[in-house]
């Protein structure tokens, strides 16, 4: 009888690679599994403090008082109109997650469904990017999600440097509050604007961590542009798996591996 007492691990075995894969599959052959649908549970306003730290992706320490602190600031600047984005917007994108965050994503600006929902990648490229977190075996409550503009450029037309200044200093206090160990910059935009750096190459930058300012910037394409090209998720997924490591976790098994 020793091949059936091999059955059930064998079976196991083949159920987590499985499961392993369909978690994959989630992000890399987005059209094969529905996306999961946004039913708000995901919400957190600035004012909300968030949800209590129970794993080993967010430190216990000061949760509220780092809410307390984003609160501040999102009060401080909900009405802003320092450049013209400020009177064309619907609503004011602060950002949302884990205030403790030891992870931080941050993109570019706002588009047509965080304008209309005044919450961070919301739309086709949020999803995707939900999908990314979610596949690296995280939430999105597990880390913090904000951009480096806060109001929607109309047409969603790439900011210049110079309209991204006004908002800078926004994105720094929040990362100051925040502390991550890790920042994942997504795309060119977020990329320029981080470094203060206008000639920013993503395709030269992406993939190597940068010491930024005593925190770690890892460089990676935005998923809108992983939307309209789907073969350098290969190199995101690369990306990814290199922030978990970075933290100290574990990076979820290959497909095919
Ligand atoms: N793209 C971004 O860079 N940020 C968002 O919030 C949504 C789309």
């Amino acid at each position: 009888m020793e091949q059936t007492d091999q059955v059930p691990s064998d079976r196991d075995e083949l159920l987590n690679e499985i499961l392993a894969r369909i978690e994959l599959e989630k992000w890399f052959g987005a059209d094969l599994y529905p996306i999961r649908p946004d039913n708000g549970e995901t919400q957190h306003t600035p004012a909300e403090p968030a949800a209590a730290d129970s794993d080993e992706m967010a430190v216990v320490e000061s949760p509220n008082e780092k809410q307390a602190q984003l609160d501040e600031l999102f009060e401080a600047m909900k009405t802003c109109h320092q450049c013209q984005f400020g009177d064309t917007r619907t609503k004011l994108v602060f950002g949302e997650g884990n205030p403790d965050a030891r992870l931080m994503f941050v993109g570019e600006a706002p588009g047509a469904d965080e304008d209309r929902q005044g919450r961070p990648f919301v739309g086709r490229a949020g999803q995707l990017l939900t999908r990314m977190i979610e596949a690296m075996g995280l939430q999105r409550e597990d880390v913090y999600i904000g951009n480096i503009l806060k109001c929607r450029p109309p047409n969603n037309r790439t900011p210049t440097p110079a309209e991204m200044t006004p908002c800078l200093p926004y994105i720094l206090k929040q990362i100051e509050i925040i502390e991550p160990e890790i920042i994942c910059g997504l795309g060119a935009v977020a990329l320029k604007g981080l470094l203060r750096d206008p000639s920013v190459s993503i395709g030269r930058i992406r993939g190597a961590f940068i010491d930024w300012h005593g925190v770690r910037l890892m460089p990676t394409y935005h998923p809108a542009y992983l939307l309209r090209s789907p073969q350098q998720k290969k190199v995101v997924w690369e990306d990814l798996q290199a922030i978990l490591r970075e933290l100290g976790l574990e990076p979820p098994p290959r497909r095919g591996s």
